[in-house]
C-alpha cells in the first residue's frame, strides 16, 4: 500500500524528468551532471547519425550502460549499439540509475556511483577545456581520449585496431556483448582458450575502410572484400556478435535494415561454445540458427545433458551408437586442430581396433573414426562442444549402456547394411535361395569389412582396385559402401515426401522439380531426371562426388534416390525462385504470371553485384577447386537460385556428368540453352572446355547488369540480323563510353541506384569483365577464378578484343 502510494507520487517526478528530455552537441565541465535517470537526455553527432547516452543493460535492466548506438534510421526500441564504457577485462561498465557521469574541472570524465562515490568508470582527457563530443563516424572524443581506442564488439569504418597499450586488456580487439567470445590480437575467434576460426590464415585484420574493405595486416590477400563494397555513403560494422560469428553489416538506407554482406564463419555450428554444457550436439536450424539437441541415450540435464543410465565401464554391459558426420572439439586448449584435454589422438590398426581401446578405458566415453582411409581415432573422456558438419566426414561412437534403444538421428552416411532404398537385384534370381544367399552376403560383408577396417586404402581407390568386388556386391545389391555420401532415398518415400509428385516448381533442362517436405521438416527441391544414361553403380558415384560440393553459392544436394528406371536427386530447398524471375520483364521469355512479378522487388546494383560474384566464386569453385574438374555447360539465370537475401545459389552444376558415355563423346548434344552456348560449342569445332562455362556467366553477367535478355533484346531494340549483344554492348562502353545506357532501365526510372562513382565503377568492372569472358576464342577468355578476382576488383581489366559478330543458330 504504502509502496503504490510512493509510486503514485514518484510518476509525475518522473514524468516531469523525462520532459526535460534533450538532445546536446556537446557535454562539459559546466553543465549539469549527467544521470541514466534522465532517459532522453542524449549526446547527438552533428550528422544525426550517432547519438550516446545511458541504455539499460541488456542482462539486468535496472542497470545501466554508457554507450554509443546508432540514430540514422534506428529501430527506437532497439538500436544498434556500437559502443560502451568497459572494465578492464572488457566488459561492460553497469551503474544503477542514479549514477552520474560529469566532468571535473581538470578535465577528467568519470561516471561514479553516486549513493557511495565509487567510481565506475573514468577517462582523462588531459585538457581543461575539451568537452565530451560525439564524432560524424561514431567515435565519442574528449580531448586526446577517444572511444575508438577501445573497441568493444564492433568495429566502425576508419577505425584502427589500436596498437598494444590502452588501458583494456590488449589480446582482446572485440568481445561479444554477452562476454562469451573474443577476437584476439585482431586474428583469431576463440570461445574461452578454444579457437575456432582465423580472420584469413595467418594474417591479422587491420582495419574497416568507408567502402566496405577489411584491410587486412599484410598478406595475400591484403584485404577481403564484402558483397556490398563500392559506396561510402552506406554506414557499416563489424561486429562479434552473440553467437561467436564476426559479421559485416551495411545499413540499408533506404529500409533501415542492416544487412550482413560479409561474415567469418559460414557453418555456424562449428563455432566453439554454440552449445553450453556437456554432450550436447550443436544442428544447423537453417542457414543462421542453430539448436542444441543430446544424443541418443542421454537426457537434458542443466544447460547440457548426462546419460540416462550409467554403464559399469569394465565392457561388459555397454555398445557404441554411431553418429554420423558429428565431431565434438575435445576442449581443444591450444589451437584450431590440436587435440584437447579431452581427447587423445590414436593410430589403431582399424575401426575394430579403435573401438576396443575405447572399451578397454574405463573412462572412454566415445570415440571417432573418420571412414576414407587415414585412419583418424579420436578417444573422448569429456564430450565437449559438440557439432554436426557434414565437412568433418566423421563419425562419432558414443558409449551407452547395452539396453538403450533411443532412436538415432544422427544417420547421414549409407552403410551396406543400412541402405535406406535397397537395389533390387538385375540378374536372374540365383538358383539356390535361403541360406547361400544369407552366407554370401555375410561373407563378401566380411571381405568388405576388412578391406574397409584395415583403412589402407580410400574408398576410391577401393573401388577401382577392387572392381571384381564391385561386381559380386552389385549382384547382391551391395555396393553402397559407408562414406560420407549423399543419403538414398526410395521412390516411396519421395513420393510421400512430395505429396505424391504434386507440388511442381520447375522444369530444366534434366526433368522436372518438385517441392517436398522430409519427415525431419526440412524443405527439399526433388529433381526427377530423365534422358540420365549409365547403371546404377554409375549414378551412384557421379552423385557422391556432386553431394561432396560444399560451397556457399552451390546448392546442397542432400540425397538421392536410383529406384528401377526411377533417377532423382534430391536437394535443399531455394525459397526465392531463380534469377530469371527477377531480371526480365514478363513476356521476354520468362513464364509466370504477370502479377506475380510485379511483387518481385527491383534487384538494386548492389544486389545485382553481389549475386554476379557469388555466382563467379561459385563456378570457380567448381573449376578449379574440386577434386575432379566438374564443368557446369548450362549456366543461365533460370539455374541461379536466391536465398531469402538474395544469396546466389548455382543449382544443375555436375548433372552433365551424368548424361550417358555415348552423348560425352560428342559434347554438343549435351543440352546446352540457346544464347548461352560458346561458339565452339555451337559450331561444334573444338572441344568443350572450362571456358564454354566463362562464355555463358559472360553472357549472364551482361544479363543482370542489363535486365534483359541476351536474344530477347534483339528483336524489339535493333531488329539487325547481324545485331550481337556482347558487340553493342563492348562498343557502348568502349566506344561511345555510355555505360548507363546498358543499365537495367527500370533501375535507372526507379532511381534505385546510386550515381556515385563507386557504383559506376563496379557497373563498369561487371561489363569490362563480362567482355573478356564473351571472347570468340576460347583462349582469350579468362579462367573462373580471374573473373572472380576482376570482378573483385583485386586485378586490373585490361581492355579486351572487341566480340565479333556471332551467329545464333537455331535448330
Ligand atoms: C522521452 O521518453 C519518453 C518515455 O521514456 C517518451 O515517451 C518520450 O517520447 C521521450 N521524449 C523524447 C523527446 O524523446
Ligand atoms: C523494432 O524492433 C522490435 C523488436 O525487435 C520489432 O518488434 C519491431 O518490428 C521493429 N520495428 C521496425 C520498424 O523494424
Ligand atoms: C559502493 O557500492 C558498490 C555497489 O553498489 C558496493 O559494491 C560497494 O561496497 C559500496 N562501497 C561502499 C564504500 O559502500
Ligand atoms: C564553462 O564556462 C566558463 C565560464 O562561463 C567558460 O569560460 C568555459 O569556456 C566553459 N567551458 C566549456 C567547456 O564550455
Ligand atoms: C572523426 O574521427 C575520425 C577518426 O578518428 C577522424 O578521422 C575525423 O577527422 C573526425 N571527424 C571530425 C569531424 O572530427
Ligand atoms: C594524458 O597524460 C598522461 C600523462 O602525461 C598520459 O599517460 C596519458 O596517456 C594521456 N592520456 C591521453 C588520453 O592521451
Ligand atoms: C586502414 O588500412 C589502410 C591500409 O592498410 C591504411 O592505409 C589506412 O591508413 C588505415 N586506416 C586507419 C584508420 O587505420
Ligand atoms: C599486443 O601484445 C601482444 C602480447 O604482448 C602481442 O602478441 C601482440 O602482437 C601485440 N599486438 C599489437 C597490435 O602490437
Ligand atoms: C590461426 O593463427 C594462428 C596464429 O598465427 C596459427 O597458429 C594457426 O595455425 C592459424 N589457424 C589456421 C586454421 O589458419
Ligand atoms: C533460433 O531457433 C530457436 C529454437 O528453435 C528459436 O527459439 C529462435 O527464435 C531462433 N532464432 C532466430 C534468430 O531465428
Ligand atoms: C552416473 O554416474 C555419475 C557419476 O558417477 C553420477 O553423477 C550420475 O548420477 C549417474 N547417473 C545415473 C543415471 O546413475
Ligand atoms: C529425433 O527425431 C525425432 C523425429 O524427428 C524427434 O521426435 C526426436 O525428438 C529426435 N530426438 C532427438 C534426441 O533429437
Amino acid at each position: 500500500m504504502a509502496a503504490a502510494v510512493l509510486l503514485l507520487l514518484l510518476l509525475p517526478a518522473l514524468a516531469a524528468a523525462q520532459a526535460q528530455a534533450q538532445q546536446m552537441r556537446t557535454f562539459s565541465a559546466n553543465d549539469t551532471n549527467w544521470s541514466p535517470a534522465e532517459s532522453n537526455r542524449t549526446l547527438v553527432s552533428n550528422n544525426g547519425d550517432f547519438a550516446a547516452g545511458f541504455r539499460p543493460s541488456p542482462s539486468s535492466p535496472a542497470k545501466f550502460w554508457f554507450a554509443v548506438w546508432v540514430s540514422a534510421n534506428a529501430n527506437e526500441s532497439r538500436p544498434v549499439v556500437i559502443w560502451y564504457a568497459l572494465n578492464n577485462d572488457h566488459s561492460a561498465v553497469e551503474g544503477d540509475a542514479n549514477s552520474v557521469l560529469s566532468i571535473d574541472a581538470a578535465g577528467k570524465l568519470s561516471w561514479s556511483d553516486n549513493g557511495n562515490s565509487t567510481t565506475l568508470w573514468s577517462r582523462n582527457s588531459n585538457s581543461t577545456s575539451a568537452p565530451l563530443s560525439l564524432n560524424d563516424s561514431g567515435s565519442l572524443d574528449h580531448g586526446a581520449w577517444s572511444s575508438f581506442e577501445e573497441p568493444t564488439d564492433t568495429l566502425m569504418a576508419s577505425q584502427a585496431i589500436p596498437s598494444n597499450g590502452t588501458t583494456t586488456t590488449t589480446s582482446i580487439t572485440l568481445q561479444s556483448q554477452n562476454g562469451r567470445f573474443q577476437l584476439v590480437n585482431a586474428l583469431t575467434l576463440q570461445h574461452g582458450s578454444s579457437a575456432y576460426a582465423n580472420i584469413t590464415g595467418n594474417t591479422a585484420l587491420r582495419n574497416l575502410t568507408a567502402d566496405g574493405t577489411l584491410q587486412l595486416a599484410g598478406g595475400n590477400p591484403s584485404q577481403l572484400i564484402a558483397s556490398d563494397q563500392g559506396s561510402t555513403r552506406r554506414l557499416r560494422r563489424l561486429t562479434l556478435d552473440d553467437d561467436g560469428n564476426l559479421r559485416l553489416y551495411s545499413l540499408q538506407s533506404k529500409k533501415g535494415q542492416w544487412r550482413v554482406v560479409w561474415q567469418l564463419v559460414q557453418e555456424l555450428c562449428t563455432i566453439r561454445g554454440a552449445c553450453q554444457g556437456e554432450a550436447n550436439i550443436c544442428v544447423p536450424q537453417g542457414a543462421d540458427n542453430t539448436t542444441c539437441v543430446c544424443p541418443p541415450g542421454y537426457r537434458p540435464q542443466g544447460l547440457g545433458c548426462a546419460p540416462k543410465l550409467n554403464y559399469s565401464g569394465k565392457g561388459n554391459d555397454d555398445k557404441f551408437v554411431r553418429m554420423d558426420f558429428v565431431s565434438f572439439s575435445g576442449g581443444a586448449d591450444t589451437g584450431v586442430s590440436v587435440p584437447g584435454k579431452y581427447m587423445t589422438s590414436l593410430t589403431p590398426q582399424n575401426l575394430a581396433d579403435c573401438q576396443s581401446k575405447c572399451r578397454a578405458n574405463a573412462s572412454c566415453v566415445a570415440f571417432g573414426y573418420k571412414l576414407g582411409g587415414d585412419r583418424t581415432c579420436l578417444h573422448y573422456t569429456r564430450l565437449v562442444d559438440g557439432y554436426w558438419s557434414p565437412a568433418t566426414e566423421m563419425s562419432t561412437y558414443l558409449r551407452v549402456v547395452e539396453s538403450n534403444n533411443d532412436p538415432n538421428n544422427f544417420t547421414g552416411m549409407t552403410t551396406m547394411i543400412d541402405t535406406v532404398c535397397p537395389v533390387r537385384l538385375a540378374l536372374p534370381v540365383p538358383p539356390k535361395q535361403g541360406r547361400t544367399t544369407i552366407r554370401n552376403i555375410a561373407i563378401i560383408t566380411a571381405l568388405f569389412a576388412v578391406e574397409l577396417l584395415a583403412g589402407v586404402l580410400s574408398f576410391w581407390a577401393f573401388l577401382r582396385k577392387y572392381s571384381q568386388y564391385r561386381e559380386m556386391a552389385r549382384t547382391l545389391g551391395l555396393e553402397y559402401l559407408p562414406a560420407g555420401g549423399p543419403r538414398r532415398f526410395s521412390y516411396a518415400e519421395l513420393k510421400a515426401a512430395t505429396k505424391e509428385f504434386s507440388d511442381l516448381v520447375g522444369r530444366g533442362a534434366y526433368g522436372k522439380v518438385y517441392r517436398g517436405e522430409l519427415p525431419d521438416r526440412r524443405a527439399v527441391a526433388v529433381k526427377q531426371l530423365h534422358g540420365v544414361g549409365g547403371g546404377e553403380a554409375e549414378f551412384w558415384a557421379e552423385v557422391t562426388i556432386i553431394a561432396r560440393m560444399h560451397h556457399l553459392n552451390l546448392v546442397r544436394m542432400w540425397g538421392f534416390c536410383a529406384d528401377k528406371e526411377q533417377r532423382m536427386l534430391v536437394y535443399e530447398y531455394v525459397p526465392n525462385g531463380s534469377l530469371d524471375k527477377y531480371l526480365f520483364a514478363p513476356g521476354t521469355g520468362t513464364q509466370g504470371d504477370e502479377e506475380e512479378s510485379n511483387k518481385r522487388p527491383l534487384l538494386d546494383l548492389h544486389t545485382r553485384y553481389r549475386i554476379a560474384l557469388g555466382v563467379a566464386r561459385a563456378i570457380a569453385y567448381l573449376h578449379e577447386e574440386c577434386l575432379e574438374w566438374v564443368l557446369h555447360c548450362d549456366i543461365k539465370p533460370e539455374n541461379i537460385l536466391l536465398e531469402d537475401d538474395f544469396c546466389p545459389k548455382v543449382s544443375d552444376f555436375g548433372l552433365s556428368k551424368l548424361t550417358s558415355k555415348k552423348e560425352k563423346v560428342t559434347m554438343s548434344r549435351i543440352r546446352g540453352t540457346r544464347g548461352y552456348m560458346a561458339p565452339e560449342w555451337v559450331i561444334h569445332r573444338e572441344p568443350i572446355t572450362a571456358k564454354a562455362d566463362v562464355y555463358s556467366f559472360g553472357m549472364v553477367l551482361l544479363e543482370i547488369v542489363s535486365g534483359r535478355r541476351n536474344y530477347g533484346f534483339r528483336q524489339d531494340s535493333v531488329g539487325s540480323e547481324d545485331w550481337y549483344f556482347p558487340k553493342w554492348a563492348f562498343e557502348k562502353v568502349y566506344v561511345e563510353r555510355r555505360i548507363d545506357d546498358i543499365i537495367d532501365p527500370r533501375i535507372v526510372q526507379a532511381e534505385a541506384y546510386d550515381d556515385d562513382p563507386a557504383s559506376l565503377a563496379t557497373v563498369e568492372r561487371m561489363v569490362k569483365t563480362a567482355m573478356w569472358c564473351l571472347q570468340d576464342r576460347a583462349d582469350m577468355r579468362p579462367s573462373m577464378g580471374k573473373v572472380a578476382k576482376m570482378l573483385e576488383g583485386t586485378v586490373e581489366i585490361t581492355e579486351p578484343v572487341k566480340p565479333t559478330i556471332f551467329c545464333v543458330q537455331d535448330d
